[in-house]
């Protein structure tokens, strides 16, 4: 079977031009069924993997939004389809730490999943306490009232990449440099939706800067908006306002290869076997997810976002004192110096469609 790079050099050469667009790279690098590194199955997050989510801190994070995910089932008056929905579960576990946290409780929770292979794996651990559906086009029949939440999910769409010529922005393409390596070139934009977000990127920047361009974001926020259900919307990723994104010391942008807890920018190196991720645009999520009707109740850092959920349920505890590893999780998931600054939660109320 042809490894990651192998199937590359076959794609390029059957294009015409012998270069592909970063997003394509990226897709296939990412979500390649067998040579991905998301293909073939989920890998191990956490300390034994390449990085640490919030879901692999511990069980706090799925405590807590099962916690804030009750509070909007007795908001919409407790009705009795509502469901708690999940993208990006990858083993199932944040699914299993919200269910463990309701002890019990009557509420439906769905998957939202395309890779058969992860359905297996979620299946295993969570049994019938899920049910799942392929994609987001389903949840436009139903259910009609809902949670949806993800972590870390949009930051591994493919990206589309994007380099500032002094005077016009051009898009990057992937081309083979001699026969074990790869480079980036400039080249047109390899679609009209993108030419479009172009032309809303500054102009006043030093030539040669690089930022992404996530359309496969933009595509997701708004089928999510026109999903059935109403209730709210959770998303909690690293990312940064436009402004950041923007900004002179990000000039190469934010793509990034994790390997064993180990990151850097060699993102054309060991293709299939590194994550490759972006920082979130958060300030066009919020843009474009309002103008399809969704309304931001809530945006900020995680840690300012997660302590204010974890409040009652702190007030609860009075005079009891937190078991050391709840304290310690609560430190990592909040504490700026670990997950509480770099990542952000973002919480959208929605109307039914
Ligand atoms: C960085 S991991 C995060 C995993 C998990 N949510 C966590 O926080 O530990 C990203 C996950 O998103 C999944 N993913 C990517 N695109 C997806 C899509 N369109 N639908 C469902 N899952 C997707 C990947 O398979 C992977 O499991």
């Amino acid at each position: 079977m042809s490894s990651l790079p192998q199937i590359l050099r076959d794609q390029l050469a059957a294009t015409p031009a012998g270069r592909l667009p970063f997003a394509q790279v990226m897709e296939l690098a990412l979500y390649h069924p067998e040579h991905g590194y998301y293909g073939a199955g989920p890998r191990k997050l956490g300390r034994q993997g390449d990085f640490f989510t919030s879901v692999s801190v511990g069980p706090l994070f799925g405590k807590l939004l099962a916690m804030r995910a009750l509070q909007e089932w007795q908001a919409l008056g407790e009705p009795e389809d509502f469901t708690i929905i999940e993208q990006g579960a990858h083993d199932g576990q944040l699914a299993e730490d919200v269910l463990s946290a309701l002890e019990g409780r009557k509420l439906r929770y769905l998957i939202v999943e395309p890779n058969p292979r992860y359905r297996e794996a979620q299946a295993k651990r969570l049994g019938d306490r899920v049910q799942w559906v392929e994609s987001l086009a389903a949840l436009q029949t139903g259910p009609k009232h809902g949670f949806f939440l993800c972590n870390e999910l949009p930051d591994a769409f493919p990206v589309h990449l994007v380099r500032w010529c002094g005077e016009r922005w051009r898009e990057l393409y992937l081309e083979e440099d001699g026969p074990e390596a790869f480079r980036l070139v400039t080249g047109d934009f390899s679609c009209a939706e993108l030419a479009v977000e172009a032309k809303h990127l500054p102009r006043d920047l030093e030539p040669g800067h690089t930022l992404e361009i996530n359309l496969a974001m933009l595509a997701w926020i708004r089928d999510l908006a026109h999903a059935a259900f109403r209730g709210a919307i959770f998303i909690a990723d690293y990312g940064l306002d436009a402004e950041e994104f923007y900004a002179d010391s990000r000039a190469e942008g934010t793509l990034r290869r994790y390997k064993q807890h180990r990151m850097d920018g060699n993102v054309l190196e060991d293709l299939g076997e590194c994550d490759l991720t972006t920082h979130i645009n958060f300030t066009r999520l919020i843009e474009e997810a309002e103008r399809h009707g969704l309304k931001k109740m809530e945006y900020d850092l995680q840690g300012r976002v997660l302590g204010r959920m974890a409040m009652p349920w702190l007030k609860s505890l009075e005079g009891q004192s937190l078991d050391a590893a709840t304290m310690r999780q609560f430190q990592s998931l909040t504490h700026p110096a670990f997950m509480g600054r770099s990542f952000r939660c973002l919480m959208l109320k929605k109307a039914a469609p």
